[in-house]
């Protein structure tokens, strides 16, 4: 435990069951946070990481929701307050990628991935917002992002600009709920070892060529990404709302301009 003062709190994390939201539950329950994982079509991986948390002394329960659904976010809204008692943080990180030369990109692809990155983020936020506001509560809410909000990526321009729009989202949502002490900040995650990723790292040429823009030269850890959450969620970044925290090993750094090229 290093923030002593999230003991005790209620954290939702979409896409929890999994990759980067599955270490966010892990830290927030090594934390003393007791945690709603939202998962969406792997229960038992879900069910597993709640029985996980448990041997640790913590707390969780999995619920099935679309973010993409508002109903579906509310069940999430609802498990917090009828079983924790409250929500003190939201993490919406659930989010997906598919590879398409944006000639041949298909619109249904197309609105899914916007659908689950951008407007996924918009509905756990507003459901958040309104519990908070409410309520009458301070709240936290933490965006899992990407270095793509920055960094264009060519094959990837629904997924590139879903994370573009995150960022816009979280500065105009910071901004305008700032006075309430309601704190909006995104992660902005480069090369993760996840599922997501898993396949394309297991390939030593792909690794390779990803690693070589990282200036730290390796990927990261999702216990990496995890600790930047805890971090925003703490009070100790009590006067940070808008950020993209970067956990990269500095992939947005322009590391081809690496010794002095350019
Ligand atoms: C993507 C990963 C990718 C990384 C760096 C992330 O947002 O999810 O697939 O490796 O960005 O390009």
């Amino acid at each position: 435990m290093v923030f002593q003062e999230l003991k005790g709190k209620v954290a939702v994390i979409t896409g929890g069951s999994m990759g980067i939201g599955s270490a966010i539950a892990k830290r927030f329950a090594e934390e003393g946070m007791k945690v709603v994982i939202n998962y969406h079509s792997h229960p038992e991986a879900a069910q597993e990481l709640v029985e996980l948390l448990k041997e640790t002394g913590g707390e969780g329960i999995a619920v099935q929701a679309d973010v993409s659904s508002e109903a579906d976010v509310q069940k999430l809204v609802d498990t917090a307050v009828e079983h924790f008692g409250g929500i003190d943080v939201w993490v919406n990180n659930a989010g997906m990628e598919n590879k398409h030369n944006t000639h041949e990109l298909p619109l249904e692809d197309w609105k899914r991935v916007i659908d689950v990155n951008l407007t996924g983020v918009f509905i756990g936020a507003k459901a958040a917002l309104n519990y908070f506001v409410t309520n009458n509560k301070k709240g936290n809410i933490i965006n899992t992002s990407s270095v793509h909000e920055q960094i264009p990526w060519p094959t990837f321009a629904h997924y590139a600009a879903s994370k573009g729009g995150v960022k816009l989202f979280t500065e105009t949502v910071a901004m305008e709920y700032a006075a309430r002490d309601i704190r909006v900040n995104s992660i902005g995650p480069g090369a993760i070892n996840t599922p997501i990723n898993a396949k394309k790292f297991a390939d030593p040429k792909q690794l390779e060529a990803t690693t070589s823009m990282v200036p730290m030269q390796r990927i990261g850890d999702p216990s990496e990404v995890a600790a930047a959450a805890a971090w925003l969620a703490s009070d100790e970044s009590s006067y940070v709302t808008g950020i993209t925290l970067f956990v990269d090993g500095g992939m947005t750094l322009y590391p081809a301009f690496q010794d002095g090229k350019g």
